[in-house]
């Protein structure tokens, strides 16, 4: 698979070898439904869903199968992730999904504005050494991009286990600055939203074996 190198991104790329039959979808269905800057389709249906760092694929596939007529674009740069979607994706027969394999930020600059109608970060990585925070993907800068990106009324959904992480985005978005840009919906100590909003991912799994997720939901103004 192809990759696009990017100073911005820090995580991993791969982890284990890939399976035959991983290989296999990577070189049949993904090629029918990767994104590629150069070739970006030329027209999108009225819902777009956008998630930034899909991890193993529950959240997309969960909001493709529900809302059928909504694309749904996913971006993971971990290809052992895009390898666990693909899977999920050949079960299912879903056909309304797209996948960006790298950094979703780059996918985000191409796309034409005020295109999406959710946008999902769900239990980004934390970095918690102070001087890695730069490397945090939510910033005022990505949530500026991820809003000019997004309709008017567009519902943005963050979620972290992670403490430091969690005062890091009140801190962001409890500035005038964003709230120029985002109406804050709920606040940390409400409830999850149901499973059926938002699943429970594999990343949720493994907090909820020490700690609740606080998600946090802003529409775009
Ligand atoms: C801690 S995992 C969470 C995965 C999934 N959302 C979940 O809840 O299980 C964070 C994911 O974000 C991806 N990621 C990190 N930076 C990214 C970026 N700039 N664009 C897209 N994905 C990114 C990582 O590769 C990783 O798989």
């Amino acid at each position: 698979m192809e990759q696009q190198k990017t100073r911005s991104f820090y995580g991993r790329r791969q982890s284990r070898p890939l399976k035959d039959n991983q290989k296999n979808l990577l070189n049949t269905l993904y090629q029918n439904i990767k994104l590629d800057l150069e070739n970006l389709p030329k027209s999108f249906p009225d819902e777009v869903f956008f998630e930034i760092g899909f991890g193993s694929g529950e959240n997309i596939i969960h909001q493709a199968q529900k809302c059928p007529n909504a694309l749904c674009i996913g971006c993971e740069p971990f290809i052992n992730g895009v390898a666990a979607l693909l899977n999920k994706i050949a079960e299912a027969a879903t056909e309304n999904i797209k996948i960006f394999a790298d950094d979703a930020r780059l996918l985000l600059n191409a796309l034409p504005d005020q295109l999406i109608s959710k946008a999902f970060i769900l239990f980004p990585d934390p970095w918690p050494k102070k001087r890695h925070h730069k490397r945090r993907i939510v910033n005022l800068e990505t949530l500026k991009l991820v809003h000019q990106k997004m309709r008017k009324d567009g519902i943005l959904t963050i979620a972290t286990d992670h403490l430091g992480y969690l005062e890091w985005i009140l801190e962001i978005t409890n500035t005038p600055d964003f709230k120029h840009y985002f109406e804050v919906l709920n606040t940390h100590e409400m409830p999850r939203p149901s499973t059926d909003e938002i699943p429970i991912t594999r990343y949720e799994k493994k907090a909820l074996e020490n700690r609740p997720g606080a998600f946090l939901i802003f529409k775009a103004v």
